[in-house]
């Protein structure tokens, strides 16, 4: 009997383990898939959108400013989790509504209580579509499931690591990308997930190119990047997906090869 454990249990292993690496990336795409549907789906009829941010907003007033682009999102609030933001100077500019969640200071790791109080204001503005433009929270899973969203992201996610993870997730990550040598930075448009900057990629930036011999100022870089490319690429998504002309066969989009300017 010990014998035949000893002869079986590896191969049983062996099997069990091939079929999970065999099944996990199907999973995945599976799983991608159905979440960019619904989202398409979503922006196909006339949903009730929230902006959220934390900081200067400067996406979200590119995003406010070229709404004509795509009239079928209503956007409806902005929501914030900094006080100190320009989030409510911006909804009060374009009469949106505000919303702020509290932060619970004393637990700051019950980030669960505090999507419940974000939640609970989003609803009661019936808001359907999120948009994340700089909103530096880790979403809680639960959140999700209601209210399902867009984020950009001031990296390329493609770019992974040894085992398939995006390389630049987070915060400082320009200076990331300037330390590890990279040719170029980019900005990404992805599904939100619950984890950092994860997410099925949508779209890519134009690339900034990065010479060697240089020695570049990330935070200057990162400004350049907002202005020439987040602020282009964002209302671009927003247009595709509000015109319903994005599919899923088509991701992710390279704005570095591709025209993705739309009539
Ligand atoms: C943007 O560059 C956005 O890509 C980044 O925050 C900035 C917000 O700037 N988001 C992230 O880093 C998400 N991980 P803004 O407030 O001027 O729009």
């Amino acid at each position: 009997m010990i014998h035949i454990l000893q002869c079986t249990l590896p191969i049983q292993m062996k099997i069990k383990l091939r079929s999970a690496y065999m099944i996990k990336p199907q999973v995945a795409k599976q799983h991608d898939h159905i979440l960019f549907d619904r989202i398409a789906n979503i922006c196909k009829g006339n949903p009730r959108v929230a902006i959220l941010m934390s900081g200067t907003g400067s996406n979200t007033q590119a995003i406010l400013e070229q709404r004509h682009r795509y009239p079928n999102l209503n956007f409806a609030a902005i929501a914030t989790d900094e006080l100190a933001s320009q989030a409510s100077l911006i909804a009060s500019q374009y009469k949106l509504s505000f919303i702020f969640a509290k932060h619970h200071d004393d637990h700051p790791w019950r980030t669960k209580s505090f999507f419940y109080d974000l939640a609970d204001k989003l609803r009661y503005l019936n808001i359907n579509f999120l948009v994340y433009a700089g909103f530096m929270k880790i979403v809680h899973p639960a959140f999700l499931i209601e209210f399902p969203g867009i984020n950009i992201h001031p990296a390329d996610l493609t770019i992974k690591d040894k085992i398939g993870i995006p390389r630049y997730r987070g915060l400082g990550v320009i200076q990331q990308a300037l330390v590890a040598g990279e040719r170029y930075i980019a900005s990404t448009v992805h599904i939100i997930e619950a984890k950092t900057d994860c997410g099925l990629v949508i779209a890519i930036s134009k690339h900034l190119p990065l010479a060697t011999g240089i020695i570049y100022n990330a935070d200057k870089l990162h400004e350049e990047l907002k202005l020439k490319y987040e602020h282009v690429l964002y209302p671009q998504v927003l247009t595709l997906l509000g015109s319903g002309r994005l599919s899923y066969d088509q991701l992710p989009l390279r704005a570095e090869y591709q025209d993705l300017d739309i009539s």
